[in-house]
C-alpha cells in the first residue's frame, strides 16, 4: 500500500464496482477509481472524496490494492492488456494485489493470474455472493483463492466489504461462484417455466403462486422472488448478466466433460429476455418475462 495511507483502486464503477468503493471509503479507505467511460469515476470520486484517474495503470501506481469489478472475461483481459492497462508492457506490477471480484470463467480467471504474475503482481480470486445492498452494509461473501494461501484473503478492504471464505488456489473460488450463480438462477428459471406452465393451460400466474405453491414448502422461494419477478426498469443485478453467468457455468461444466444442460438451458432463457429488451432488468424477472411469453403465446392469433 502507499506507505502510511489505507488506500484501495477499484476498477470499474458499475452497480457492484460502485458500492463497494462507497463502502471502502466510508471505512475510512483513500479510494482511487477508475472506469471504461471516465465520467461516471468522476461523478461517482467527487460524491465520495476518492480520487478519479484516467487509465487503470495509474490506479495501480497510486495503490497497491487494486480491485478489479468489471463485467466480464472480455473486460477484464481489456482491464489488464488495453491501452494504459494494468499489465501493459508486462512489468510494473511489483508489490500490488490485484483482488478479482468479477464473476468470470475458470479458464479466463487462470488467464488473468498469469498476466498479473507475470507482470511482478501479487493475483488474488474474490469473486462475491450478495448484491450491491449487502456491499454497502460491508455484508458480502468473498470466495477467495490464492496461491499464496489464506493470508492475502484476510485482508483489511476485504473484511471491510463482507467475510472472506478462504477455498485453495484458482481458480476453485471462480468455479464456486459460478456454481452459486447456476444455483439461484435455475431456481427463478424453474419458477418461470413453471408460471408459464399454468398460464399457458389458462390458470393465472399470481394465482398459481399464491393458491398452489404458495401451500407448499416453495412458498419460500415465492416469499424472496414473488415480488421482484416483474420488470421493474430497474435491477440490482441485470439479466444479460446473469446469462453471462449461466453460459459461463455452462462452459466451465463442459470443459469438465459435464454436459451442462441446465445451465445452458438458462442461458438461453436469458438470452431470449434479452433479444426481447429486457437485459437491463433485475434477474429475477425472467420469471415474469417467461410468465408474460405464455400469457402472449395464448392470445388469439389475427388472421394473416
Ligand atoms: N450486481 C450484482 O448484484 C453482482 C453480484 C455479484 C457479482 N457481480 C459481478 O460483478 C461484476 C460487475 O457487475 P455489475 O453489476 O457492477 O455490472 P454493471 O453495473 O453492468 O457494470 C459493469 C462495469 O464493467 C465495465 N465494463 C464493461 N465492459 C468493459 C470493458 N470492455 N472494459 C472495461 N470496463 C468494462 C463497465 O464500464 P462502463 O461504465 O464504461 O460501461 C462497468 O463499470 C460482474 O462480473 C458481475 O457478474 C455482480
Amino acid at each position: 500500500m502507499a506507505s502510511g495511507e489505507r488506500c484501495a483502486a477499484v476498477l470499474g464503477t458499475g452497480r457492484m464496482g460502485s458500492a463497494m468503493a462507497r463502502r471502502l471509503a466510508a471505512a475510512g479507505f483513500r479510494v482511487y477509481l477508475w472506469n471504461r467511460t471516465l465520467g461516471k469515476a468522476e461523478v461517482l470520486a467527487a460524491e465520495i472524496g476518492g480520487v478519479a484517474v484516467e487509465e487503470p495503470r495509474a490506479a495501480a501506481e497510486r495503490c497497491k490494492r487494486v480491485h478489479l469489478v468489471v463485467s466480464d472475461d472480455e473486460a477484464v483481459y481489456d482491464v489488464l492488456t488495453g491501452l494504459g492497462g494494468l499489465v501493459a508492457g508486462g512489468k510494473g506490477l511489483e508489490g500490488v494485489r490485484v483482488y478479482n471480484h468479477v464473476t468470470m470463467t475458470p479458464r479466463g480467471s487462470l488467464e488473468a493470474m498469469r498476466l498479473v504474475e507475470r507482470a511482478g503482481g501479487v493475483y488474488v480470486e474474490a469473486p462475491v455472493a450478495g448484491n450491491p445492498g449487502n456491499a454497502l452494509e460491508g455484508r458480502l461473501v468473498i470466495l477467495c483463492a490464492s496461491r499464496l494461501g489464506e493470508g492475502v484473503c484476510r485482508d483489511e478492504a476485504l473484511e471491510a466489504l463482507g467475510t472472506p471464505v478462504y477455498l485453495g488456489e484458482p481458480p476453485v473460488a471462480a468455479a464456486a461462484k459460478l456454481g452459486f450463480n447456476i444455483f439461484f438462477l435455475g431456481v427463478v428459471t424453474a419458477m418461470g417455466e413453471a408460471l408459464a406452465l399454468a398460464e399457458s393451460y389458462g390458470l393465472d400466474a399470481d394465482r398459481f403462486l399464491g393458491e398452489v405453491i404458495g401451500r407448499t414448502w416453495l412458498r419460500q422461494i415465492v416469499e424472496r422472488y414473488g415480488a421482484r419477478i416483474k420488470p421493474r426498469g430497474e435491477a440490482s443485478f441485470a439479466a444479460r448478466l446473469a446469462g453471462k453467468d449461466a453460459r459461463y457455468a455452462a462452459r466451465a461444466l463442459q470443459e469438465r466433460g459435464v454436459p451442462g444442460f441446465l445451465a445452458s438451458a438458462v442461458a438461453s432463457y436469458y438470452a431470449l429476455m434479452s433479444h426481447e429488451g429486457y437485459g437491463d432488468e433485475d434477474y429475477p424477472a425472467i420469471a415474469g418475462f417467461l410468465a408474460e411469453y405464455a400469457r402472449r403465446s395464448r392470445e388469439p392469433r389475427s388472421p394473416a
